[in-house]
């Protein structure tokens, strides 16, 4: 769960990014689109089971905005590894705020609507369900479909990034991320770039909620503490390498202080 401070912040910093890095008409209209449905995407939940991620009000802005940060990390670490340069920042940004915008629903539906059967929130934890007015579309067509008819529009790159970015946890993305020839291959990475950022940002909000509760608060406490020590005697360990090396010995004795 998150504080109403935390989901007024959360909003702000993701109409923040639109602002950044969505240039010209374009930006506008994607930022009015937000701004119209403001009440149902500062609110609305990332999944609608507890046992996914982020199911509570206001994890939907949350998990984004931590998917476009994780992005643009995980974009300068494949660009360090000199990743050929197929795409812009505007490009893996506008990708980010919108791969899963298919979860909103239609402009009249919601997705996730509260859970009306009470054995079902007491015993499955379900504390949303989905909303059975809406037919049935992946999230990603979903997605694309709303930006289509909000006149916003997105280039190849973004459409591939969108429509892949539950990478090969999704069947249907085998056809564009396993080919097996150079010809029938990705000619741009931006699409693992984004199933990156996506999977790192679900898997931490997995671990946020659940790590305690599986291993129990005091487990993960020892299991922190334990890191604490080994990263602790490897420092030693490095520092007593470092200090045998050092030839001046005034030196070797101000390092052992330290
Ligand atoms: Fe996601």
């Amino acid at each position: 769960m998150i504080t109403p401070e935390q989901i007024q912040s959360n909003w702000d910093k993701f109409l923040g990014f639109i602002d950044t890095y969505i240039s010209g008409e374009r930006g506008e209209k994607l930022k009015q689109f937000y701004l119209r449905h403001e009440e149902r995407f500062v609110m609305m939940p990332a999944s609608h089971k507890s046992q996914y991620h982020n199911c509570f009000p206001g994890g939907y802005i949350d998990h984004v905005n931590r998917v476009v940060e994780a992005a643009l990390k995980i974009d300068a670490v494949w660009r360090e590894f000199e990743m050929v340069d197929t795409y812009t920042t505007e490009e893996l940004v506008f990708s980010a705020l919108n791969h899963d915008l298919g979860k909103f629903g239609d402009e009249q539906n919601a997705s996730y609507i509260e859970q009306t059967d009470q054995w079902r929130r007491d015993k499955l934890n379900e504390t949303y369900m989905f909303n059975d007015r809406l037919e049935y579309m992946t999230v990603p067509d979903r997605g694309l479909y709303l930006l289509m008819t909000n006149g916003i529009e997105y280039t190849k790159n973004e459409f591939l990034a969108i429509r892949t970015h539950d990478g090969l946890y999704e069947e249907a993305n085998k056809a564009y991320l396993m080919g097996f020839t150079p010809e029938t291959k990705p000619r741009t990475s931006i699409m693992f770039v984004v199933h990156q950022a996506d999977l790192l940002a679900a898997r931490v909000e997995f671990e946020k909620e659940w790590l305690p509760k599986l291993l129990g608060e005091k487990k993960v406490e020892e299991k922190k503490q334990t890191n604490n020590f080994k990263l602790n005697k490897n420092n030693s360990a490095v520092k007593q390498k470092a200090l045998k090396t050092m030839v001046n010995p005034a030196l070797a004795e101000l390092m052992k202080n330290i």
